[in-house]
């Protein structure tokens, strides 16, 4: 993925790669590892690698060791939570990838100043919120990643007030974000809704008792991070215990919050005036990780993962088990083997520790190479099931009735042309194709780059034949397929 300096006309002028001085006036640091400051107002994603595409030949054992990036799905809440302080906060592990690009542009916009580290800090990030001048998260950015909703809470723990788009539908669900004002409502917020941004307001929010009607990730990170600088004790109860959670609030307490039972479905936080800066290192991606597993067991590689958690996928090692395939765990890192026929086992969806909902799609790419039938039923996403399409038109044997997902195995799975529609189905294709019998091509990647780093340079070191394109390609490519 290439970012652009912007035209003085908004658009983007020719790419070229960000960190290697694509900034005019920027000077390559001379020591190996020093931050850089750069606009982020003046930075674009290069429109061609919207058109980006991925060749995949398959038939290749995914066999070495790949490195796991830091967990996306807690860098943003962990960025949106340096709103809360006017002192630097500093994050290492961040994954370099498309929606942390987002929340740095959401950050600038309002304010805030982020240094991006280089060389070997390039993983590192520095957020000073100590002149936040505009406590707003516009549509054009909110469009393209929902979590932007993330600092409304902080926001208006901190600023008192905060305008935040109404994120709208997504590919996967409905995904509204009532049970987020809600609970602000609870904490003594004023909350308006018009001409599709949340108007909230509070001269300083109160303590209070939030009982979720359902159990939201973002929900549980958005209300802790606004009861911080409350007045008084909240608690909130049937909390989500994923451990991002954990590791946000493990970023708080460094600030100074005082909150008990993160990681538990009840939290108590006793607010605080005021919160400091903080050095944290997010946790791995349990999906990237749990992502290369399925691809080292369906190519019968033979794969280590270092900078992992195995204790964080304990229902998918679980449940690969089951289907046959042995995986040795160590504290941060696992190994994956396999040369047995997999058995056909079914799945349902839960919050953690329940089989994540972001692996679902990964793992119906297994359940086709599983001899047997799978049944995978989808709790959490009404509508996580674009994939499966694309999947039949390589060969699987899959119907889909409502939430459940019937998938008969083995079906060999051959190569065509397919399409991404959201994140994780994205990565279903991808280790689709690196089994199936010939070379597949991937539209949409940008779907990909929003959470996987570098993922086929990662394959690629491993062993995969897979190569990134831009838009020549469709001439020789066979037509794409129509998604409804
Ligand atoms: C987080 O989304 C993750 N995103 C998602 O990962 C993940 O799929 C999801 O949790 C479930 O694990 C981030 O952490 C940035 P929810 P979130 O609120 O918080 C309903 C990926 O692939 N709900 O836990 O938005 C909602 O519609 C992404 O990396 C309400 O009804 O999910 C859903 O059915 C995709 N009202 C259910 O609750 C609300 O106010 C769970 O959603 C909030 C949620």
């Amino acid at each position: 993925m290439k970012l652009v300096p912007k035209s003085p006309n908004g658009g983007s002028r020719k790419a070229e790669p960000l960190l290697s001085g694509g900034v005019p006036g920027f000077k390559k640091p001379v020591s190996r590892s020093r931050t850089i400051r750069i606009d982020f107002r003046n930075v674009a994603i290069a429109p061609e690698s919207l058109m980006d595409k991925f060749v995949i030949r398959g038939g290749n054992p995914l066999v070495g060791s790949v490195r796991i990036s830091g967990a996306k799905n807690a860098a943003l809440p962990a960025m949106a939570a340096a709103i809360l302080t006017d002192e630097p906060v500093i994050l290492e592990n961040i994954p370099d990838v498309r929606d942390i690009h987002t929340e740095r542009n959401l950050l600038v916009s309002m304010g805030a100043d982020v240094e991006l580290g280089y060389g070997r800090a390039s993983h590192r990030t520095t957020i000073s919120c100590n002149n936040l001048v505009n406590p707003e998260a516009a549509y054009e950015l909110v469009k393209t990643m929902r979590a932007s909703t993330l600092v409304l809470g902080p926001l208006l723990a901190r600023m008192g007030r905060a305008r935040v788009s109404q994120p709208g539908g997504c590919a996967i669900g409905a995904r509204p974000i009532d049970l987020h004002i809600k609970g602000l409502e609870r904490l003594g917020a004023t909350i308006k809704q018009e001409h599709g941004y949340i108007e909230a307001s509070a001269e300083r929010l109160h303590g209070g008792h939030i009982i979720f009607d359902k159990i939201t990730v973002t929900g549980t990170e958005d209300l802790m991070m606004a009861a911080t600088l409350a007045q008084g004790e909240t608690i909130m109860e049937n909390c989500a215990r994923e451990p991002e959670v954990t590791d946000l609030a493990a970023l708080l307490t460094k600030m100074g919050a005082k909150i008990e039972g993160a990681g538990t479905h009840t939290i108590r936080i006793h607010g605080v005036k005021k919160l400091h800066g903080a050095r944290h290192r997010i946790i791995p991606d349990r999906i990237e990780a749990g992502t290369f597993v399925i691809a080292a067991v369906l190519t019968g590689g033979d794969l280590q993962l270092t900078n992992c958690d195995p204790s964080h996928l304990g229902s998918l090692i679980q449940k690969l088990e089951e289907c046959g395939v042995s995986i040795k765990a160590g504290t941060d890192s696992m190994r994956v083997t396999n040369g047995h026929q997999l058995v056909a086992a079914d799945i349902s969806t839960e919050e953690f520790p329940g089989f994540p909902t972001d692996m679902q799609a990964q793992y119906m790419t297994l359940a086709t190479q599983s001899q047997g039938t799978s049944i995978i039923t989808e709790n959490i996403f009404e509508n996580r099931f674009m994939h499966a399409h694309e999947l039949v038109r390589m060969g699987a044997n899959i119907r889909v009735e409502g939430s459940r997902a019937i998938v008969r195995g083995k079906t060999p799975l051959s190569s065509a042309a397919v399409q991404c529609s959201d994140l994780r189905a994205s990565a279903s294709l991808v280790i689709a194709a690196l089994v199936a019998d010939g070379e597949t091509i991937i539209d949409r990647v940008y779907h990909v780059d929003r959470g996987y780093e570098r993922i086929e340079e990662k394959l690629k070191g491993v062993g995969a034949q897979i190569r990134r394109i831009g838009e020549i390609l469709p001439k020789r490519a066979a037509a794409p397929s129509v998604v409804a």
